[in-house]
């Protein structure tokens, strides 16, 4: 895949500098080191050890309701999601139905196979570059025997999960993501072979790389990972160094899922995969626990492999790494993490009884609104608080009230932190703390006040 595998960024939730502070006399509005301008060119941002990754944690909790509800599909309609089944048809529905409410753009190819009509389920993230397609798929159809959870609601439920994120995330990548959910892998690979054999040559060379994932939620599980594409490989064993779990090279049967159609045509691919019915080494055991001498699914196309048959821990772990490869090899950029903070240090006399003075904050790098729970910190050294009356006003000069006056308050300073909803605001911009003293005789000046986004 050719692709830069940036490492992986980590940005400081504190953002002010000391430096900053040497500033005098400046407003010293501390943003993302990207664009501070006093501070040296590449954007180190400082890390601090709560410091996160850019691809977010995928809720584990959401994955299993995916299952939960392929479960069902697969109770109303015969016990399965069989390809030709109500249950596979009725499988599709759901994850497009989830796709479209996310902003994604769907379509259903159709194929036959067996005298039954097959669907893929394709869609698209809207941007990116077009000519550079990253490409996450797996089955959607189970065996007739039973519902299929592991094999392959397991994988189906992460990417969708994944897809999720990313509209979650407003993910604005510099390649174009595409995600796939084939119909008939049971019956031979059918869909995913119709959508390659069907995709103009010039569509092929656009897909920079395809990721598959089938079977990741193995109850007796390894942590296999597709030797194929050496960057694809290599985002899925950075993910898994970075949590400390030993992986190995995937060996149960190659071109064995929808992957083999796409690297048949030399589209760089890659994949995870937990285990089928190959036997749990005591190596294997030693080093991820479980029990050695069994199958890595005992329910492998079985009735039993339902809910019960799913280990949460690998499945959890597995749909990170989804998003952490879906993120890393799209070079999506990174926006600051929740957390990140905006500050202004410079101190700004109050008139006493006086007119409203206002300190400002810029805020930049970030996409979309400010968070519904916005907090404001503020700092202001004053002889009797009750003389002040305290706006936040943002950008767009909507003005939000964090403190009335109160005569008769005459405690010291107002040291406190507020949280407003600015969720109707947008987040970039020059934010502003406005502060008035309505009465003579007690005086203060503004510290130091700050934004947690
Ligand atoms: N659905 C696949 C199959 O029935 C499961 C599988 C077995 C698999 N071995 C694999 C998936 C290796 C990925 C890689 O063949
Ligand atoms: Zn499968
Ligand atoms: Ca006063």
């Amino acid at each position: 895949m050719k692709i830069s595998v940036p490492g992986a960024r980590r940005i400081s939730t504190r953002t002010a500098t000391a430096a900053g502070l040497a500033l005098a006399g400046l407003l010293v509005t501390a943003a993302p080191a990207a664009t501070a301008a006093p501070m040296a060119a590449p954007p180190t941002l400082r890390s601090a050890p709560s410091a996160v990754l850019a691809a977010p944690d995928i809720p584990l909790a959401n994955v299993k309701a995916h299952l939960t509800q392929l479960s069902s599909i697969a109770a109303a309609n015969g016990g399965n999601r069989a390809h030709g089944r109500a249950g596979y048809l009725a499988s599709v529905n759901y994850v497009k139905g989830k796709l479209d409410a996310a902003g994604f753009t769907t379509s259903v190819q159709q194929f036959t196979s067996s005298g039954a009509t097959g669907y893929n389920l394709i869609a698209d993230w809207p941007g990116g570059d077009p000519n550079q397609v990253v490409m996450s798929g797996a089955h959607l159809d189970s065996v007739t025997s039973g519902a299929g959870i592991n094999d392959n609601g397991s994988g189906s439920a992460a990417t969708l999960e994944a897809a999720l994120a990313v509209s979650r995330a407003q993910l604005q990548p510099a390649k174009h993501l595409r995600f796939a959910w084939w119909g008939a892998e049971e019956l031979g690979l059918i869909g995913s072979k119709y959508y390659v054999n069907n995709l103009p040559s010039a569509e092929r060379a656009k897909i920079s790389g395809y990721l598959n994932f089938d079977m990741i939620g193995s109850p007796n599980p390894g942590y296999f990972v597709y030797d194929d594409d050496p960057e694809i490989e290599q985002t899925f064993k950075d993910y898994y160094a970075g949590i400390g779990i030993p992986t190995e090279i995937e060996t149960e049967g190659d071109g064995r899922s929808d992957h083999a159609p796409f690297q048949n045509v030399g589209i760089p691919v890659g994949g995870l995969f937990s285990g089928a019915d190959y036997i749990k080494t005591a190596a294997q055991a030693q080093k991820w626990g479980g029990t050695s001498g069994q199958a890595f699914d005992r329910c492998y196309h079985a009735s039993c492999d339902t809910t019960a048959n799913i280990n949460d821990t690998v499945l959890d772990r597995n749909s990170d790494a989804i998003a952490y490869a879906v993120w890393t090899l799209s070079a999506a950029t990174t926006v600051p993490p929740a957390g990140t903070v905006f500050e202004n240090l410079a101190d700004v006399t109050v008139p006493d009884n006086g007119a409203a003075i206002t300190s400002s904050v810029t805020v930049s790098g970030l996409t979309g609104n400010a968070p519904p729970a916005l907090k404001v910190g503020v700092d202001i050294k004053h002889t009797w608080r009750g003389d002040l009356v305290i706006d936040l006003l943002a950008p767009d000069g909507t003005a939000y009230r964090l403190k009335n006056s109160s005569g008769s308050d005459s405690a010291d300073n107002v040291i406190a932190t507020y949280t407003v909803n600015a969720s109707s605001e947008v987040a970039n911009g020059v934010w502003k703390l406005r502060v008035q003293d309505i009465a003579s005789s007690d005086t203060g000046y503004i510290d130091s006040w700050r934004l947690t986004f």
